[in-house]
């Protein structure tokens, strides 16, 4: 197979759009979980502006560990107590964070990180892990990316069906 990057064009939400279908292309036919977390990442890494970390931590059963990612290497384990991610998987509410210096806990992992989008990753009410994305820049999530994100995070879920 070879995958050929097509630049998003529009409104940011149609970007999201076209994200979402190359996501879908490239995770179509493999259920494999380090195979479509390692792809998902660098698609994503590559395809938006802004970001210095791109990947997943799973959850082994009492904490998370880091899985494929785009980015500087990262901390290993992070216990659900703490953390952006931690807030994430025990909330199983996406945390939109536009300062993580404002954000008790927050595990700095890269010290380029200004604002982090963490979107829990659930089947039915199994904890599986955490899609995880940091910025230099603050505030760099809004409403868009977190919808757009979330439904990318969802069809990372359902590849895995
Ligand atoms: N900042 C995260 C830790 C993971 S790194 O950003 C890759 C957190 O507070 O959970």
């Amino acid at each position: 197979m070879s995958f050929t990057s097509q630049a998003l064009n529009g409104s940011k939400p149609e970007q999201y759009a076209q994200l979402l279908q190359q996501a879908h292309a490239l995770l179509h036919g493999e259920r494999d979980r380090i195979a479509n977390a390692a792809n998902l990442s660098a698609l994503v890494y590559h395809a938006l502006p802004d970001l210095n970390w791109v990947g997943f931590y799973f959850f082994d059963g009492s904490e998370l560990v880091v899985g494929p990612f785009q980015g500087l290497p990262a901390c290993v384990r992070i216990p659900l107590h703490k953390g952006v991610c931690g807030a994430a998987a025990r909330s199983r509410q996406t945390q939109r964070v536009e300062d993580v210096d404002a954000f008790p806990g927050h595990v700095a992992c890269d010290s380029a990180s200004r604002s982090e989008l963490v979107v829990p990753l659930y089947a039915d009410d199994v904890l599986i892990g955490v899609f995880d994305l940091d910025s230099p820049l603050l505030a760099r999530f809004d409403a868009d990316d977190q919808h757009g994100l979330e439904a990318i995070a969802a069809c990372f879920m359902e590849s895995l069906r």
